[in-house]
């Protein structure tokens, strides 16, 4: 039996950190989180506690997000891009965090490089919840998670076709199928290859749960009988969007549209972290579609990140 307290103090920077019996726990909190909300019911949970965020990305669900949890947990967030804190200047990461480890109960941080948050993690006594680095978005994985339990139920039925930039939320999503023996096909160009520190997780772990989880350059062998097809931006933050124009052209053919749907499961669910290019990465009949589960997505990342913050945060 998973306790709460097991949690509390700990950081948030990958879901290769967890157990499927710990994802598990903090999906049905979720749950139990998002049943209050709407009921009506408080969850003031975290009262007087104060949570510092530091983006250097742009964002719009992340950070209103947290910043609605954080409120409706009755704690304050307090926002900055590091352009507007001497981290700028140059002051160290070390020193920032040791700073505001003195003001805050958590720190939610968006930013490039996965060793970013592990600075911040081991500078802070305080917990460090990872809102987007390069490698992985850990807090989209659980809205995502808790999207396709709601729809679909028990997750090692089914069968995932992604498709777009191999990047945070790809190497989340392989991660999150390798812990819960999914089949989940990533269809890309040749050429887009995962991090090497998720790959070798994600061979470990399907051999302890037989999921199936295939990259391939073939979008039909992705998309074919497939429960949820998921499509995700060809540019990302950071590295990926100064090859746009290259990439545009290189993902053409992995569009998700609707003739591409038809080989979907008739059921199945589309599904997207947002922000979406339409005519790009899918069509807007596609997202504006039946089989469009996108908003419902996006509002689970609020209830799925006051778990997050009501368990980690002590
Ligand atoms: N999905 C997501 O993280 O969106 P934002 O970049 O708007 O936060
Ligand atoms: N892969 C995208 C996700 C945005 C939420 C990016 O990093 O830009």
């Amino acid at each position: 039996m998973i306790s709460k307290l097991r949690f509390k103090g700990k950081d948030f920077l990958t879901l290769m950190d967890f157990s499927k019996e710990e994802i598990d726990f903090v999906l049905k909190v979720s749950e139990e989180l998002k049943s209050k909300y709407l009921r009506g019911e408080k969850h003031n949970y975290l009262e007087g506690k104060t949570i510092a965020m530091i983006f250097e990305k742009p964002s719009t669900r992340t950070r209103f997000s947290f910043q609605a949890a954080i409120a409706h947990l009755g704690a304050q967030s307090f926002y900055a891009m590091r352009s507007q804190m001497q981290l700028a200047r140059g002051e160290p990461i070390k020193d920032t965090a040791r700073v505001l480890d003195r003001y805050c109960d958590g720190l939610v941080i968006r930013t490039f490089g996965q060793e970013v948050v592990e600075e911040y993690a081991a500078y802070m006594s305080h917990p460090v919840v990872n809102a987007l680095t390069d490698l992985t978005h850990p807090c989209q994985g659980l809205a995502d998670l808790l999207t396709i339990k709601e729809k679909k139920g028990d997750f090692s039925k089914l069968k995932l076709a992604y498709t777009g930039d191999i990047w945070n939320v790809a190497q989340t999503l392989m991660v999150a199928a390798a812990i819960y023996g999914m089949k989940a096909y990533f269809a890309r160009p040749k050429g887009y290859n995962p991090d090497k520190r998720i790959w070798k997780f994600v061979q470990e772990k399907m051999e302890e749960t037989e999921a199936e989880v295939v990259l391939t350059s073939d979008l039909s062998e992705a998309v074919q009988g497939a429960d949820v097809v998921y499509a995700n931006t060809w540019h990302s933050m950071g590295g990926p969007e100064k090859e746009k124009e290259k990439r545009i052209k290189d993902f053409k053919p992995y569009q998700i549209n609707n003739e591409v749907l038809k080989e979907a499961k008739k059921d199945a669910i589309f599904m997207h972290c947002l922000p979406g290019y339409r005519g790009e990465e899918m069509t807007d009949e596609v997202i504006e579609g039946p089989h469009s589960v996108v908003f419902d997505q996006a509002e689970n990342r609020m209830h799925t990140e006051k778990a997050v913050l009501s368990l980690f945060i002590p």
